[in-house]
């Protein structure tokens, strides 16, 4: 038995358990299950657990001990768990993991799906690996998970503005040697998952922002945003009218971007320009984060909760009967149509987020987002997780992703398909147009760095620790002072054109967090 004390590869396993706990035992079982015939552990009396861990060389794996302190009962705990994968684990048997979000109908879906893979494909078990519904806190964990060389899950599911950074960073695979069928994607979707000229992921679903309105309560669709605004007041004060006028994800996360992405369009600003110059700060902008903290302080029509609320939140309000309005993408029609568990079933409609009255160059906005599946660099079965890729995106699996959840399919193909007719709540082609003009956010491997700093300005604005402009003036400021200190000026657009054909990366979200 080795014994060997490397502090960096120490502080690595210990990340890697840490960040196993955090999901809990379900997540250490389905992590380790397919090394489970290599990695070992052995409760100490002292309450210490000696580890047996395959670490990766470049070529092969080794095993390596080592002595972890966990206090008795979690030792005890952490080794049965080990034994009892080790236990299921099958020697001739492919185990992947499966990572992804499961909003509203998700979960359900793919798990379905996973089961007819494993049906097709006899000698691959998947896993499903839950991981945070909150696209923040998802990034955050891949991140841990990836920063340690850890290959589960070995599918990802990449946020569509994620790519460049994992790809830069050497944490997923290019696909290219499987021969992908990129054109059978929107282009613009393959543009989000190019970096220096290699596909790293497959669209999976294109998501789009959408304004959600009870049709009881305002018939016709608003066709700018103060109109939007005096609809929602005139519900409110209705006898029997719902508590809230409009419900948005105004947490400090991801989602308060897209959202502010939408109203920035609909005042005619921009994160990024053409040009690759941050003009965040300029009036227009300023002025559609006024307007949105008017909607909490002036006219009241958002409450305060929202500055809180995700995805889910702000569906649960508006699903259980409690605003006029609502900003969400797609997922949520399935289950508020489901007359079991909502109360507007058949009493709401969608349409596209409204530009201003008051904005010459203000348009109407929706961001795009969507999820993309990568594989994990350091996965050891990459070629059966292409397959499980390839089945997940397939359009026969994208079609029932549409039909049980409402996601909107990334092959243009479908659009034409009259079974997707009744799974998306809007004319087909009226969706197809909205993801080929939906705003994409900045593409670059920084974006993650970068968006913590908008959510953290815009927030203080939202919650009124500062003005809008300050805000966004400060924002501006470190934005820049990022993109100088990562060199990626050159590289920087808003659109999502800024795909380098041959140059390097030079940043990561491994660097630079110290912002
Ligand atoms: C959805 C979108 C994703 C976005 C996230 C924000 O998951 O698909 O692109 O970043 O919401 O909450």
């Amino acid at each position: 038995m080795a014994q060997r004390g490397d502090d960096l590869v120490l502080s690595s396993i210990a990340l890697r358990i840490a960040s196993l706990l955090v999901v809990g035992e379900g997540v250490l079982c389905g992590a380790v299950s397919s090394h489970a015939r290599r990695w070992g552990a052995l409760a100490r009396p002292n309450g210490g657990l000696l580890l047996r861990v395959p670490l990766r060389g470049r070529r092969a794996s080794f095993p390596v001990w080592y002595l972890v302190k966990v206090g008795q009962p979690a030792a005890l705990v952490l080794a049965g768990l080990l034994a009892a994968c080790a236990r299921t684990s099958n020697p001739n048997e492919t185990v992947l993991t499966f990572s992804g979000s499961a909003l509203g109908a998700e979960g359900t879906l793919v798990a379905k799906q996973l089961q007819r893979f494993m049906q097709l494909n006899p000698g691959v078990r998947v896993e499903l690996q839950r991981t945070p519904d909150d696209a923040s806190q998802r990034h955050q964990l891949y991140v841990q998970w990836l920063n340690a060389r850890v290959g589960n899950p070995s599918i990802l599911q990449l946020d569509v503005v994620w790519t460049p950074e994992f790809a830069a960073a050497g944490w997923v695979l290019p696909l290219d040697k499987y021969g992908p069928p990129r054109a059978e994607f929107f282009p613009a979707t393959i543009t989000a998952n190019t970096w220096a000229g290699k596909l790293y992921a497959l669209p999976w679903f294109a998501d789009v922002g959408l304004l959600y309105r009870r049709t009881d309560l305002v018939p016709n669709e608003p066709k700018t945003l103060e109109e939007m605004v005096k609809s929602a007041q005139t519900a409110m004060v209705r006898r029997g009218g719902p508590r809230y006028g409009i419900v948005w994800q105004g947490a400090r996360y991801e989602g308060l971007i897209t959202g502010f992405v939408e109203y920035l369009g609909a005042f005619g600003g921009r994160i990024i320009d053409d040009k690759g110059e941050v003009v965040v700060n300029r009036p227009e902008a300023v002025r559609a984060l006024e307007f949105m903290r008017d909607e909490l302080y002036g006219t009241h029509v958002a409450p305060l909760d929202v500055l809180t609320w995700h995805e889910e939140e702000a569906r649960f309000a508006f699903q259980n009967g409690n605003a006029a309005f609502m900003r969400n993408w797609p997922y949520p029609v399935a289950a508020m149509s489901d007359t079991g568990q909502s109360k507007v079933a058949g009493k709401f409609a969608v349409s596209p987020m409204p530009a201003s009255g008051t904005a010459p160059n203000g348009h109407s906005t929706a961001a795009l987002g969507g999820a993309q599946l990568a594989i994990n660099a350091y996965t050891e079965h990459p070629d059966a997780a292409y397959k499980l890729i390839a089945y997940l995106t397939a359009p026969e699996q994208m079609l029932e992703r549409a039909q049980a959840v409402g996601q909107y399919p990334t092959r243009p193909a479908l659009y034409d398909d009259a079974r997707l007719r009744g799974a998306v709540a809007i004319p087909l082609d009226n969706a197809r147009r909205a993801i080929e003009s939906a705003t994409p956010r900045p593409v670059t491997p920084i974006y993650t760095e970068l968006s913590e700093i908008l959510q953290i300005e815009l927030h203080r604005a939202l919650v009124r620790q500062a003005e809008p402009r300050e805000a966004l003036n400060s924002a501006a400021a470190r934005i820049n002072a990022l993109i100088e200190r990562t060199g990626m000026r050159k590289l920087m657009s808003g659109g999502a054109e800024s795909t380098p054909s041959s140059t390097s990366p030079t940043a990561s979200s491994t660097v630079g967090h110290g912002e």
